[in-house]
């Protein structure tokens, strides 16, 4: 099937209570074992890009690995009958612009940082470009930290505010939008909560789907909850970069002379392809690909 702009099933998963997972890649396996592991499940998918790994993928220069991955994304969707979205997770207003223009089918603005007034206005116009060719936008009030390996203070999190929420949502015309709850991005245990009586307040003020960021640092008890109460979209990076990396390094610990890079990276893929379709179970999309 060809990239499909999956804003549909994000609604449906609203209305009947599951969620679509989108899944970060940062090389072809990944790419590779999100395609595979929808398809094993019958289940819609997103093939998540962060901005870092554009850089990656690029060898430096962003605007290279979004032509990369948007020719990788096209080809990984053709290979199986179940529908998937590409996604630029967290990009600049250059690089939604260019992910719109060369065919993502779905971005993300991250107006991290700037004042709210500027994040209404870049959001609102990036948005009408998104949606004249049919792409979904995704764009987020408040913050999940990124911590990069650093400390965070808790207490210093920009937690989702709902009246700012509720105007942001009004004004731009956004799709989905992504909100501060509690979590962090790229945690390696489940074990914060979400706060989900503001979720629910968010929830009495914004219609449109409700995103979770950074939920491998998430309870699955909370995630579950946070699902019923509207969360649509999930996003997972963490926990499939352990499982990729943590099959490569059993491989290469048990074989210290293997040089061939085709034993080592398969072996990721099917571990993360793994994960990807627990996750498809847990977030309820398996068999929703009708
Ligand atoms: P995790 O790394 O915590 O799974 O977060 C993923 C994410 O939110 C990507 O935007």
């Amino acid at each position: 099937m060809t990239l499909q702009n999956i804003y549909p099933w994000i609604l449906r998963a609203q209305k009947e209570g599951w969620a679509v997972g989108a899944f970060n890649a940062n090389t072809l396996e990944q790419v590779q074992s999100i395609v595979l592991a929808a398809q094993a499940e019958q289940s819609p998918a997103i093939i998540q890009i962060s901005h870092r790994a554009l850089t990656h993928i690029g060898s430096g220069n962003e605007i290279q690995g979004i032509k990369y991955i948007a020719a990788v994304g096209k080809i990984a969707a053709d290979s199986i009958t179940a529908p998937v979205s590409l996604h630029l997770d967290h990009g600049t207003e250059s690089e939604v612009i260019q992910a719109i223009t060369l065919g993502f089918t779905s971005v993300m603005f991250d107006g991290d940082g700037l004042p709210f007034e500027e994040n209404i206005s870049i959001t609102k116009r990036l948005c009408d470009m998104a949606h004249s060719v049919g792409v979904c936008m995704e764009a987020e009030v408040g913050e999940v930290p990124k911590p990069d390996g650093k400390e965070f203070n808790e207490s210093a999190i920009d937690l989702t505010d709902p009246d700012e929420a509720s105007q942001f949502t009004r004004t731009t015309g956004i799709d989905t939008l992504a909100v501060a709850l509690g979590s962090v991005h790229g945690l390696r245990a489940k074990s914060v909560a979400l706060d989900l009586e503001r979720l629910l307040a968010i929830r009495k003020r914004v219609t449109i789907p409700l995103v979770l960021h950074g939920s491998s640092g998430v309870s699955d008890n909370d995630i579950k909850q946070g699902i019923s109460m509207g969360l649509s979209k999930v996003n997972v990076a963490t926990q499939l970069a352990q499982a990729f990396t943590g099959a490569i390094r059993d491989v290469l610990n048990k074989d210290g002379s293997l040089v061939d890079p085709r034993k080592y990276m398969s072996a990721g893929r099917n571990a993360q392809m793994e994960i990807v379709r627990e996750r498809i179970r847990f977030f309820g999309s398996s068999g929703k690909a009708k």
